[in-house]
This record gives structure tokens, sequence and C-alpha cells, in this order.
């Protein structure tokens, strides 16, 4: 990822975390609508899941301008994921849904150079959580 790039990941991702808990929701509809199979790995409430994902977010937003800082708790995150069901082939689909909703939670300030780098930096960290929780040879991308 270039500094621009971080820049407006960090920007963007500030835009919507005022509407953080909306953003959320929309997030977990989008991906339910999209990959239904997975519902049944979730809790039924998801209010506890809306606010761990954001925080989770905000975390990694901020530590991209110092990536090997947040690269263990990455790493710890991504192995969890296995023992919830979690498949490499989901993540792309995870990747959807977050951009989707993006998309729709910025409106007019979504841009071709806003949905790339969030595409880079979305495949920069599921491209090392999938490495290291299923192995380098998982991670095709
Ligand atoms: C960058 C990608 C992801 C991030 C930042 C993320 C974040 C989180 C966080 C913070 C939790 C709370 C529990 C914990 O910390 O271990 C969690 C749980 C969970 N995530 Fe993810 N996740 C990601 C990708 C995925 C993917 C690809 C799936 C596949 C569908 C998924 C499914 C789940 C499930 C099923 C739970 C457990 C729910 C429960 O039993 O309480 N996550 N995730």
């Amino acid at each position: 990822m270039t500094p621009e790039q971080v820049n407006l990941v960090q920007q963007s991702f500030a835009e919507v975390a005022p509407i953080s808990e909306q953003a959320a929701a929309l997030f977990y509809g989008r991906l339910f609508e999209v990959a239904p199979a997975v519902r049944s790995m979730f809790p039924d409430d998801m209010t506890e899941q809306r606010k761990k994902l954001m925080a989770t977010l905000a975390v990694v937003v901020n530590g991209l301008t110092n990536l090997e800082a947040v690269l263990p708790a990455a790493s710890a995150l991504a192995k969890r994921h296995v023992s919830y069901g979690v498949k490499p082939e989901h993540y792309p689909v995870v990747g959807g849904a977050l951009l989707w909703t993006l998309e729709k939670g910025l409106g007019d300030a979504w841009t071709s150079d806003t949905a790339a780098a969030w595409t880079a930096a979305y495949g920069t960290l599921s491209g090392y959580m999938i490495s290291e929780a299923y192995g380098r040879s998982q991670a095709a991308e």
C-alpha cells in the first residue's frame, strides 16, 4: 500500500466511525444476504459481534501506519477464526461485503481511489491472516 492509500483508508474510516453501529448492521445484513450459509456460524444476537468488528477494524486501520505492531494480534485473530469454522474462501466474501458497506456508507466520498485503497488494505490483511491460519499455500492473492 502507498502512503496515499493508507491516508485514504484512515480518512474514509473516520467518516463511517460516527455511524459505526449502522455500518456494522449494514455489513452483516449484506454478508448474510450474499452468503446465507455463514449465518449459523454467528450468534443469534449480533449486538456484541457488531461492536467487536468495528473496534477491531479501528485498531487495524490505525495500525496501517505501523503494520508490524498489529501483525501479532491479526495472526491470533486469524487462528481463532479457524475454530469458528472459517475457511480461506470466506475471506473474499467478507471483503466484498465490507467494500459494499463502505460504498453505501460513504456515498459521494467513495471514489475509485478509495475503492483501490480499501481493496489493497483488505487484501494485505486477509492474505496475511490466511497464511498465518492455514499456511502460505492457501494465500493465493
Ligand atoms: C479481516 C477480517 C476479519 C476481522 C477483522 C474479523 C473480526 C472478528 C472479531 C473481532 C471477532 C470477535 C471474536 C475474536 O476476537 O476472536 C470475530 C468473530 C467471528 N468472525 Fe470474524 N473477522 C474477520 C473475518 C472473518 C471471516 C472471513 C469470517 C467468515 C465468515 C468471520 C466469521 C466470524 C465468526 C463466525 C466469529 C465468531 C462469532 C461468535 O461465535 O461469537 N470473520 N471476527
